[in-house]
């Protein structure tokens, strides 16, 4: 044996890995948890009693159904997918994500994106050694379709990923612009993200329709099941088939599984909560919208974002921690994230002791 596992990992491992950081998740601990856009709620007692009996009588000797397709059936019935299109389900829509890129990248193989954007579409395209082109949005956060459409002709991506309501900016694209860069990229595969589908005025499955060369994800996490990690795929079945072959055979657990199909079961527990996640939205957005010392964007999705007008984002961050509340700063990142917080929407206690912690925090870091 020659060599120790640090000198043998640092001539084995990718250069690029070696150079990463981990994903970094704030410790939150004690604090009211704002920053991952999660729900607030649990579930009802009555619920948790079904998950646990239904939990206790898993097969847990046994490999899950490859396919999940209880979850598959449940998922169609409480989103309402018709029955030509495929569903395939991930280890979250990160995993579906990784998937897909698996499956179109050939070398020379580009990804696109709008920016900013959730950061995953990066991350992962590193990961898949596919070059990342992203498109900086509009002054008001808006999709620039002329920019998309220029750079679709230039950069010819396999992929384009647009997150509808977009993260972290929380708005929703204008549909004309959308259909715009679908129509331009019809030589690649266009992902809409649909994350926050739940918080949202508008979707686009029925798009699928229209356009081949689209496929829509979207996620339970959002909708109180951010632990459970599952998130699906929704398109034509020849995409589908392709990126299954890709997927990990036994990807969604057999506990997953049950505790997916309990919850779907009981959607209309998820919808009632996610109403409440809205109407809290717009009474937090009348407050925040009439503080001079922020501006703030219209959001779609269980959050919002803010830009102090004096631009110390990090040291009121800092000072909402020491205040108990956790929201997450952008400052620092992508320049056009200068001076923003996003806020996540919380309970309405929860989301008075934001309020509170944010006003004080201005105020004790103002001058
Ligand atoms: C736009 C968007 N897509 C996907 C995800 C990830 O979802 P999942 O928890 O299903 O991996 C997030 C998470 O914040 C997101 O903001």
């Amino acid at each position: 044996m020659s060599g120790s596992a640090e000198s043998l990992s640092r001539l084995l491992v990718r250069e690029d890995v070696r150079a990463a950081s981990a994903y970094h998740v704030q410790d939150s601990r004690g604090l009211i948890r704002l920053d991952q856009m999660e729900s607030p709620f649990g579930w009802p007692a009555e619920l948790q009693g079904t998950l646990s009996e239904r939990l206790s009588a898993a097969q847990m000797n046994r490999y899950p159904d490859p396919h999940a397709l209880g979850v598959q059936k449940r998922l169609r019935e409480a989103f309402g997918i018709p029955s030509r299109w495929s569903l395939m389900l991930g280890n979250g829509s990160d995993e579906l994500i990784q998937i897909m890129m698996t499956a179109l990248s050939v070398p020379g193989a580009r990804v696109m994106a709008p920016a900013p954007t959730f950061v995953m579409f990066r991350v992962l395209a590193g990961w898949a050694g596919m070059a990342y082109d992203e498109v900086p949005l509009a002054d008001d956060f808006g999709l620039d379709a002329d920019a998309m459409c220029a750079a679709l002709r230039e950069h010819r991506p396999r992929i384009v990923f647009l997150a509808c309501p977009n993260n972290p900016t929380g708005n929703l694209f204008d549909a004309p612009a959308l259909e715009r860069v679908l129509e331009a990229a019809a030589g690649a595969l266009v992902v809409i993200d649909e994350a926050y589908w739940a918080f949202s005025s508008r979707d686009h499955l029925d798009w699928l329709d229209r356009h081949p060369n689209l496929v829509i994800m979207r996620t339970l996490s959002k909708l109180g099941l951010a632990g459970l990690r599952l998130g699906f795929l929704v398109g034509d079945p020849a995409w589908i088939g392709e990126f299954d072959k890709v997927r990990l055979p036994y990807n969604v657990g057999v506990l997953h599984q049950i505790a997916a199909e309990v919850a779907l079961e009981n959607f209309d527990v998820l919808r009632m909560q996610t109403r409440q996640i809205v109407s809290e939205r717009a009474r937090l957005a009348g407050i925040i919208g009439s503080d001079a010392r922020m501006h703030l964007w219209p959001g779609e999705a269980n959050f919002l974002l803010v830009r102090l007008l004096d631009g110390r984002a990090k040291d009121v961050h800092a000072a909402m921690i020491r205040h108990g509340v956790l929201v997450k700063c952008l400052d620092g990142g992508n320049p056009r994230l200068a001076g923003c917080l996003r806020l996540g929407v919380g309970t309405s206690g929860e989301n008075e002791k934001m309020l509170s912690a944010l006003d004080a925090a201005l105020q004790e870091t103002a001058g």
